[in-house]
C-alpha cells in the first residue's frame, strides 16, 4: 500500500479547474519527482495534498485512509509537511525560534529532538551563527536551509518540497540537495517539485511529468532521460 495516493483528483481556484483527474502514487520511503513547466499545476497539486486547497472530486489517501476532509493542520499533525514555494520560514521570528517551533510540531521525544537540533547546527553552521537573527533577514539560500532544517526537526512522514532551488546559486542548490539526499537515505518519503532536472532525476525513484493539469508521463528517471517523454511534454510540446 502506498503512503500517499491520489485517485482521479480534480481541483482548482474559484470555478477554474486546474487539476484534471490526477492520479498518483507515492510508496513509503520513495522520492517522487513532479516535473513540468511553469503553470501546469505543480504547486496546486501540493496544496491539495497538504490540505490548503479542497479536492472537488476524487480521493486523497494517506496511509490507506481518505484524508480529503482533514484540514491542513490535521494533516500536518499526521506527518505531512510542506515546504512551500518561496521560503517555508516565519520571517519575523529568529532562526532559533523557527527551529523550536518545528521541533515542537514533531511527535518525537525530547532526547531525539535535542540530538536532532545539534545535528542541524552541525550540518548548517551558518544557521548556528545566526541563531538570534530574524529569519526574514537571512539570504535566500540561508532561508531555504532553515526551511529544510525545520523539516529535519519535524520528522515528517511525508515531506513535500516545492522548488526549493528557485532563485538560488548552483552551489547553494548543491548543498540543499545533499541534505534532501540525506533525508532520503534516512528513509523519509518525499514529493519533490523541481525545475532543476539534474538533481530531481538523480534523487527520484519515480517521476511524474505534468502537462496542463494532467499527468503526461509516469516512470523511472532513466526512462525520462533516455526517451523523448521529457522533450515532448516538458519543453512545450503538444
Ligand atoms: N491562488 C490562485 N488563484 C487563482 N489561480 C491560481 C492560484 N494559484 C495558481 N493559480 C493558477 O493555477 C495554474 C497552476 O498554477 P501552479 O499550480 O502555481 O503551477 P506551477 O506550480 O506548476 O507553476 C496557473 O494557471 C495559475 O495561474
Ligand atoms: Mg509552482
Amino acid at each position: 500500500m502506498p503512503l500517499l495516493e491520489l485517485d482521479g483528483v480534480r481541483s482548482g481556484y474559484g470555478r477554474v479547474e486546474i487539476l484534471h483527474e490526477i492520479s498518483l502514487s507515492v510508496p513509503e520511503g520513495a522520492v517522487v519527482a513532479v516535473l513540468g513547466p511553469n503553470g501546469v499545476g505543480k504547486t496546486t497539486l501540493l496544496r491539495v495534498i497538504s490540505g490548503t486547497l479542497p479536492v472537488w472530486e476524487g480521493a486523497v489517501r494517506f496511509d490507506g485512509r481518505a484524508i480529503n476532509r482533514l484540514s491542513a493542520y490535521q494533516r500536518a499533525r499526521r506527518g505531512i509537511t510542506l515546504i512551500p514555494e518561496g521560503r517555508g520560514v516565519f520571517p519575523g521570528l529568529s532562526v532559533d525560534e523557527n527551529l523550536a517551533i518545528a521541533a515542537r510540531a514533531s511527535d518525537a521525544d525530547a532526547a531525539w529532538r535535542d540530538e536532532r537540533l545539534d545535528d542541524v547546527k552541525k550540518t548548517f553552521p551558518r544557521l548556528a551563527e545566526r541563531a538570534l537573527q530574524r529569519a526574514g533577514t537571512l539570504s535566500g539560500g540561508e532561508q531555504q536551509m532553515l526551511a529544510l532544517s525545520r523539516a529535519f526537526l519535524a520528522n515528517p512522514r511525508l515531506l513535500l518540497l516545492d522548488e526549493i532551488s528557485m532563485g538560488l546559486a548552483p552551489i547553494i542548490v548543491e548543498e540543499l540537495f545533499a541534505n534532501v539526499s540525506r533525508l532520503k537515505r534516512e528513509g523519509h518519503t518525499i514529493v519533490l517539485v523541481e525545475q532543476y532536472l539534474t538533481y530531481a532525476l538523480e534523487l527520484a525513484d519515480i517521476c511524474y511529468v505534468m502537462s496542463k493539469g494532467q499527468v503526461a508521463f509516469c516512470g523511472e528517471p532513466a526512462e525520462l532521460r533516455s526517451g523523448d517523454a521529457l522533450a515532448g511534454s516538458y519543453f512545450g510540446g503538444s
